[in-house]
């Protein structure tokens, strides 16, 4: 399990990735209103996931010293009773920050937080016009194995995604 105290680097910029706090969810909503047209999680449903949902919301941030840790970029991961799946309902990098491992590097955390939960992969849905996210979970080892039309608020059909997770133990 990741603490605060025990921050990943990503790359020369100094990232570093975390649990997400309810203090987190201005942050997490403003990625959101830049990240998504449609479909946004809304304050609610960020409370939910970080509170009470089964399952893991972690978030990026850049390490400034004596800088407060503000998140530039989330994923949410919900876990099931009856499924060894997990599914990855939400994720943003901040605009200003993408390009630049993040996303790659945070994707790679939930999937091994959802690996030490006991999860044998990682599922998720993702707008079939999303280039850049179809080539960071292609390029992250997903493949298409189902597609929903007319899934999203818009009518845009789904590719629906999967992994299977590598366990350590
Ligand atoms: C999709 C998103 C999360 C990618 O995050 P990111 O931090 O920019 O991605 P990374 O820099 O880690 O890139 C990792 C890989 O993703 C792919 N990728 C990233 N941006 C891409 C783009 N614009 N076009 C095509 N492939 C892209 C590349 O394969 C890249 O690897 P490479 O740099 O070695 O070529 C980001 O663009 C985003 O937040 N988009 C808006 C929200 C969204 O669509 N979320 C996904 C919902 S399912």
């Amino acid at each position: 399990m990741l603490h605060e105290s025990d921050p990943v680097h990503c790359d020369a910029t100094r990232i570093g990735i975390r649990r997400a706090e309810t203090a987190d969810i201005p942050a997490l909503l403003a990625i959101e209103e830049r990240s998504f047209a449609t479909d946004r999680m809304t304050e609610r449903n960020f409370r939910y996931a970080i509170r009470k949902a089964k399952g893991v919301v972690l978030v990026a941030y850049r390490q400034v010293p004596n800088v407060q840790s503000m998140a530039i970029a989330y994923g949410v991961v919900g876990f099931h009773a009856g499924t060894p799946f997990a599914r990855l309902t939400s994720f943003a990098v901040a605009p200003g920050n993408r390009g630049r491992g993040v996303g790659h590097r945070l994707l790679a955390e939930l999937e091994k937080a959802a690996a030490d939960h006991g999860c044998r992969g990682m599922r998720l849905e993702v707008r079939a016009n999303n280039a850049a996210a179809i080539g960071l979970y292609t390029t992250a080892g997903y493949r298409r194995f189902a597609v929903y039309s007319d899934y999203y608020e818009d009518g845009m059909a789904a590719l629906r995604l999967e992994k299977i997770l590598v366990c350590d133990g």
